[in-house]
């Protein structure tokens, strides 16, 4: 078992001991789990990431126009950097910040960056982005681009994305902006092949959570007991990942045990799509009012530039 925390501890074992079991998706990246879902975005399945990048890279013109002069990037999930690169390349940024919950992943990919853009400073900070993110005092808070991509925002449900992106616009003043990638929705057999692919790098990456679990909390979950399942939740418009017991099992670790019965699952993952509709609105509640969208040629995708609504302007006296 890793040095315990027992904040993680505690979370980790509120979700399997709920009647629904659950795991939250940001434990599915461990140095195993990172590698891992970086594989998943070469699969020809899954299309958000190269989608993502033909955006990126067929409107890099108009993009970096409306951006404008941007002094600090600053990547929430940042990763391997490999996204980050691109983005720097193409905006030349003072510096780059990378935030990431796998802080090795992370560091390996900021040390990447600096060798291949030098001219850039480039910055770890190991942290959750769930929580909130306080950011040095020496980064500068003017000309501030968060670069958030990838889709990760639809890992949260709409009500904590909106919690999440308003923390996010704490850290612009009015010249920032945020740049989103969003996976739209789109016909229900594309969705359900990009989260079981065939060569089942989904499926390893979906169960690797419960290594990671063993490691974090010292349980006994053995992975040959559960299969990964997902599926395309279409009243709520999210992909539910989820792990299922191909065998009655009883799982314990220090303080604790849960039994599941064969076929009982625990949630892992929710990836939420958008129409463009919804998620401006989800944006304007964030308080991003100005909002430039790209999208790819089948609509399968889009990438959000937004800006902060202008603070409210007082009209009279004010109140004493
Ligand atoms: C990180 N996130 C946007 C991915 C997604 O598509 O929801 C995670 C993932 N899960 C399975 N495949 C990819």
């Amino acid at each position: 078992m890793k040095h315990l925390d027992t904040g993680i501890a505690t979370e980790i074992v509120k979700g399997l001991k709920n009647p629904l079991a659950s795991l939250a998706p940001k434990f599915f990246y461990d140095q195993k789990g990172s590698v891992l879902f970086n594989k998943i975005t070469g699969l020809t399945e899954y299309y958000p990431t190269r989608t993502e990048r033909e955006i990126l890279e067929q409107n890099s013109g108009a993009i970096s126009e409306a951006v404008g002069e941007c002094a600090t990037v600053i990547e929430p999930g940042a990763g391997g950097c490999e996204k980050a690169e691109h983005l720097c390349r193409l905006l030349r940024p003072h510096r780059f910040v990378g935030v990431d919950i796998s802080a090795d992943y992370l560091t390996a990919g900021v040390n990447r960056l600096k060798k291949v853009l030098p001219e850039t400073e480039a910055r770890a900070i190991a942290g959750d982005i769930t929580k909130e993110i306080t950011l040095p005092s020496d980064i500068p808070r003017d000309r501030r681009l968060i670069f958030y991509p990838g889709s990760s925002i639809g890992n949260f449900d709409p009500d904590q994305a909106v919690k999440l992106l308003s923390q996010l616009r704490k850290h612009l003043d009015e010249q920032g902006s945020l740049l989103i990638g969003v996976d739209l929705v789109k016909s229900v057999s594309v969705l359900e092949a990009a989260y079981n692919d065939k060569e089942g790098v989904t499926a390893a990456f979906n169960l690797n959570i419960l290594s990671h679990v063993n490691k974090l909390i010292g349980a006994n979950f053995q992975l040959e007991d559960w299969r990964h399942v997902a599926w395309f939740n279409q009243a709520q418009s999210r992909i539910e990942m989820h792990l299922e017991a191909r065998r009655e099992n009883s799982i314990s670790w220090p303080g604790g045990q849960r039994a599941f019965a064969k076929g009982e699952r625990i949630h892992t993952e929710n990836s939420y799509k958008y129409t463009p509709d919804a998620f401006a609105s989800l944006l304007k509640r964030a308080g991003f009012d100005s909002q430039t969208p790209w999208t790819d040629q089948k609509n399968w995708y889009t990438m959000v530039l937004a800006r902060p609504s202008s603070m409210p302007r007082r009209v009279g006296r004010l109140a004493c």
